[in-house]
């Protein structure tokens, strides 16, 4: 695992944003894994910046976000679909059929998981996988458990989230109670992985996850595991 320490948030998402550029010019067709989340918001933005400024061209990239809220449409400003248009699709040079999500208005909720799946396998997988962790150390959205989930899933989403989502919502009762997930296995498939934490308040899980036992419990702690990770923290 390589660990970056970061001086603050702004060189965080500086050096995520360079990693992520280096990537999509070393393989213009790179399959990129995006995460949503506060923590990746300043990622996007440099590279919204780095496609303005220095042309970075995403033009033959394809994308597959980590999640989606479950019964919850595209149109809807919480919608992670929504997010990603705000933050960087809009603002960058990708097609539109690039660029994939979980459809959280999905009928069939177990069909769409394996279609999810399915989709980015014939992609070719994930050549780099973006990262922030949840509070209780969940990825994607794979929650402490007494197992780590394989595949893409049909997630219930803890307590311990529904509070940290309901920043975002007038009321708790608003915030989605399930969502669709990568699993950790679909996660760690990818061929490489760039984890960003950020805040003090990260500091015990970030520990954890990278230090401590490996263990469902913890779930990004699977990544010690994985042979390709770069870890960047700016954590206090
Ligand atoms: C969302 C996702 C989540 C977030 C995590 C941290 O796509 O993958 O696992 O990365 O909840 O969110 P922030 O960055 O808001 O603390």
């Amino acid at each position: 695992m390589n660990v970056i320490y970061a001086k603050n948030y702004q060189e965080l998402s500086e050096k995520a944003a360079l990693l992520i550029g280096g990537q999509v010019i070393r393989k213009p067709d790179s399959v990129l894994g995006f995460a949503t989340g506060s923590t990746p918001i300043g990622t996007y933005q440099e590279l919204v910046r780095l496609h303005r400024e220095s042309g970075l061209d995403f033009s033959r990239t394809v994308t597959f976000n980590l999640d989606e809220y479950f019964d919850c449409p595209i149109s809807d400003t919480n919608s992670y679909h929504y997010f990603m248009h705000d933050h960087l699709f809009n603002h960058i040079n990708i097609k539109k059929e690039s660029v994939h999500l979980p459809d959280g208005m999905a009928k069939d909720a177990q069909a769409e998981c394996e279609r999810y799946e399915k989709m980015i396998a014939e992609a070719g997988g994930v050549d780099l996988q973006l990262l922030g962790i949840g509070h209780n150390g969940h990825i994607g959205f794979n929650e402490p458990d007494d197992h780590f989930v394989l595949n893409t899933q049909h997630i219930t989403l803890t307590d311990s989230t529904i509070n940290a989502n309901s920043r975002f919502y007038k009321n708790r009762e608003d915030v989605p109670k399930t969502a669709l997930s990568m699993g950790i296995g679909t996660i760690m498939k990818a061929k490489q992985i760039l984890m960003v934490i950020s805040g003090t308040d990260k500091k015990v899980i970030a520990e954890k996850a990278l230090f401590g036992p490996v263990t469902p419990q913890v779930p990004a702690s699977i990544l010690q595991f994985h042979q390709n990770v770069t870890v960047i923290l700016a954590i206090d």
